[in-house]
């Protein structure tokens, strides 16, 4: 065997054993909401909704299976219809079909012992026209030099209209509005989505934003948009139940941002005081911008480092137990292990993800992946 196959086998075999005493495994209080445990649910589309943008019954499985996650972050789930449409088949939250969806989630969440926070967006330039059946919006004509899928085959992201000043309102009040209807529908929290190149990251990047108005030019004014939505939303259903996620740097989306810290310094000192349940951050710890973040937030941050499954868990443990974040958050880990907690603890195999499944349709690669109890009793 070669170095190199050495590494490969290392690299599929490894696994972490997650102590009883683990800080991943104590309790958390966020905001108003106490969590068992710190190993959070990252939120991953999985274009498995309704024509109409309902979740589907399989949803109702697939978080039921995922409830040992000591929080849950839906898939990104659109504030309108207009604001939907980056990939088919994603959900909303702007219907009362979609709510009395979004409560069964919910109460199956709930009587499993979990916790769940639906993520709220508008997808911006990432939008299709063939997909929403709407104009693609962005702060600035400047489209993501990439190719999405839409219902008839991949096609390119157009250039995206500029929205006028006076078009901004209505964006902030269809979040407050959405957040609404995701407490309503018995969710414990929302998340709003300001990362990975939607529309409130759009505003926030120096390179996307090129606007005149309130809206563009400084950092704090790029920083507006995401700010007012979440004064919002605090406003509408408590800042203990709102969490923010943001990802300062990250090229999801095309973005390539230059300035990774300054509009998000100028937001944390505006949000700080609002005191919301958690600040999510995309990011690696290695980042410069981690470490101003980690000192302009008093509050409790959440951390999803974007490096892959296999994992990281050794060091998202330290960072926990160090009190350097409150909680870790990973996606395909749970997204191929509904139960991750179980598996950790033993120090068992992971199943891998299959990513040709992320955003198929229907069970397999959704409700399918085995426990470790299935696996025995097969
Ligand atoms: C299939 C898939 C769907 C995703 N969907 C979302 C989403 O809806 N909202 C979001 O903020 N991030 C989304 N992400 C990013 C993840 O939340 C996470 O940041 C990323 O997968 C890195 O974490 P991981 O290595 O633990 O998977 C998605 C990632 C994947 C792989």
């Amino acid at each position: 065997m070669g170095i190199n196959d050495a590494g490969a086998a290392l690299h599929h075999n490894m696994t972490f054993e997650l102590d009883d005493d683990s800080a991943l495994l104590k309790p958390l209080q966020i905001g108003d909401v106490s969590t068992t445990n710190r190993l959070f649910m990252a939120p991953l589309t999985r274009s498995r909704a309704e024509a109409d943008a309902t979740p589907s019954e399989l949803a109702v499985t697939y978080y039921a299976q995922r409830v040992s996650a000591g929080l849950i972050v839906s898939e990104a789930t659109a504030i309108s219809r207009a604001a939907n449409g980056a990939y088919p088949n994603t959900p909303g939250m702007y219907t009362d079909r979609h709510q009395q969806a979004w409560a069964e989630i919910a109460d199956a969440v709930h009587a499993g012992g979990g916790r769940m926070f639906v993520q709220l967006w508008h997808v911006g330039r990432m939008g299709h026209p063939e997909t929403s059946g709407a104009e693609t919006v962005a702060p600035s004509a400047i489209a993501a030099d990439m190719t999405t899928h839409t219902p008839t085959g991949k096609k390119p992201l157009p250039v995206p209209r500029p929205l006028r000043t006076d078009e901004i309102p209505a964006i902030i009040a269809d979040f407050r509005a959405a957040a609404r209807r995701g407490v309503d529908a018995g969710m414990d929290g929302v998340e709003i989505h300001s990362a990975n190149g939607y529309l409130l990251h759009e505003f926030l990047s120096d390179v996307t934003n090129r606007r005149d108005d309130g809206y563009g030019g400084s950092p704090a004014n790029r920083a507006r948009l995401t700010a007012e939505v979440v004064e919002a939303v605090a406003d509408e259903i408590g800042a203990g139940r709102v969490g923010l996620r943001i990802s300062p740097g990250n090229s999801a989306g095309d973005m390539r941002e230059v300035d990774e810290v300054g509009a998000y310094e100028a937001l944390l000192n505006r949000i700080g005081p609002l005191g919301l349940a958690y600040l999510h951050l995309v990011i690696e710890p290695t980042q410069p911008a981690f470490a101003v973040i980690r000192s302009a937030w008093d509050g409790t941050l959440v951390l999803n480092t974007p490096r892959g499954v296999e994992s990281n868990f050794c060091e998202l443990e330290n960072l926990v137990e160090w009190g350097v974040v409150g909680a870790a958050a990973v996606g395909r880990a749970y997204l191929a292990n509904p139960d991750l907690i179980d598996r950790l603890l033993l120090g068992a195999e992971l199943n891998e993800p299959d990513a040709a499944t992320f955003y198929s349709s229907g069970p397999a690669g959704y409700t399918d992946y085995p426990t470790l109890m299935e696996l025995e009793v097969a």
